[in-house]
C-alpha cells in the first residue's frame, strides 16, 4: 500500500505521539486560561448586577487559535513553531471578547479587570482613542493570568478585546467581507473600504448617542 501519511515518516511514532501530546497538553492550558478569564468577567457582571440593577456585559466569546493558525503566524513572524515561541511571541492563543452595551462599560471592566492583583497588564491597545485608519475599533488588553494545574502556578498569555455591540456588529460583517479571497484586486475596493469606514462613523454616532441617552436617563432606577 502506498504512504498515504508521508509526513509521518518525518518523525519517529514515538516522537510523533509525545509531540502531539505535549502540543495537545498546551492546548487544554490555554482553554483553562479563557475559562479563568470568563469567570471573572461572569463575577464582575454578577456583581454589577446586583449593585446597580443592569448588565455591562451583554455576551462574552472566546476561542483558542487553531493549529494551522499558529503555525502560519509563527511562520510569519519569523520563528519556529515550537513551546517556547508560542508562548512567548504569540499574544492570542487565547482569546477573549467582551461585548458591552455601552462605551463608558468597556473602560470600567477594563479598570476593575486591570485593578485584580493577580492580572499583570501588558499592554493595552485603545482602538477606541484610535481607531484603525479602515475604521476598526475596540479595546484591546494583552494579560498574564496565573492558572493553577497540578504541577502548580503557571502564567498564561492572553488578548482581551472589549467593544460595544455596535462595534462587534461592524467588526464583524468587516470581517467577513474583508475576507472574501481577492477583494484587494476589485476595481472599486477603495469605494468598498469608503463605505465601510463611513458605516463605522455611523456606528460612532450611535454609540456616542446611547450612551449620551444613558446619561440622561441617569442612575434614577439605582436602589
Ligand atoms: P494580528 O492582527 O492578530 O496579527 O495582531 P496585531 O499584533 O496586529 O494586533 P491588532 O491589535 O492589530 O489585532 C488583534 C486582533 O484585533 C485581530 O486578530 C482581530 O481580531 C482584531 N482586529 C484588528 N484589526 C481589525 C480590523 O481591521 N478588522 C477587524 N474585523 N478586526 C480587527
Ligand atoms: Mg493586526
Amino acid at each position: 500500500m502506498e504512504n498515504e501519511m508521508p509526513w509521518l515518516n518525518s518523525v519517529s511514532p514515538e516522537q510523533f505521539i509525545q509531540n502531539t501530546k505535549k502540543f495537545n497538553d498546551l492546548m487544554m492550558m490555554y482553554r483553562c486560561t479563557v475559562r479563568e478569564i470568563r469567570t471573572k468577567l461572569e463575577v464582575l457582571d454578577d456583581e454589577f448586577s446586583a449593585t446597580y440593577k443592569r448588565n455591562p456585559i451583554s455576551s462574552i466569546k472566546s476561542r483558542i487559535k487553531s493549529p494551522i493558525s499558529i503555525y502560519n503566524k509563527l511562520k510569519k513572524l519569523g520563528y519556529e513553531f515550537n513551546e517556547e515561541n508560542i508562548r512567548t511571541k504569540l499574544h492570542d492563543v487565547a482569546g477573549v471578547r467582551v461585548i458591552c452595551s455601552f462605551i463608558n462599560d468597556i473602560y470600567a471592566i477594563a479598570k476593575l479587570l486591570s485593578d485584580q492583583d493577580d492580572i499583570t497588564v501588558v499592554e493595552i491597545r485603545d482602538y477606541i482613542k484610535n481607531p484603525k485608519p479602515n475604521g476598526y475599533r475596540s479595546y484591546h488588553m494583552i494579560v498574564d493570568i496565573p492558572v493553577f494545574f497540578s504541577s502548580g502556578k503557571t502564567m498564561m498569555r492572553a488578548e482581551i478585546q472589549i467593544r460595544t455591540i455596535g462595534m462587534d456588529f461592524w467588526a464583524s460583517l468587516e470581517h467577513q467581507l474583508r475576507y472574501k479571497q481577492g477583494i484587494e484586486n476589485l476595481d472599486n475596493y477603495e469605494e468598498i473600504s469608503n463605505e465601510l469606514l463611513e458605516c463605522a462613523q455611523n456606528v460612532i454616532r450611535t454609540d456616542n448617542h446611547m450612551q449620551m441617552i444613558k446619561d440622561m436617563i441617569g442612575t434614577f432606577n439605582d436602589i
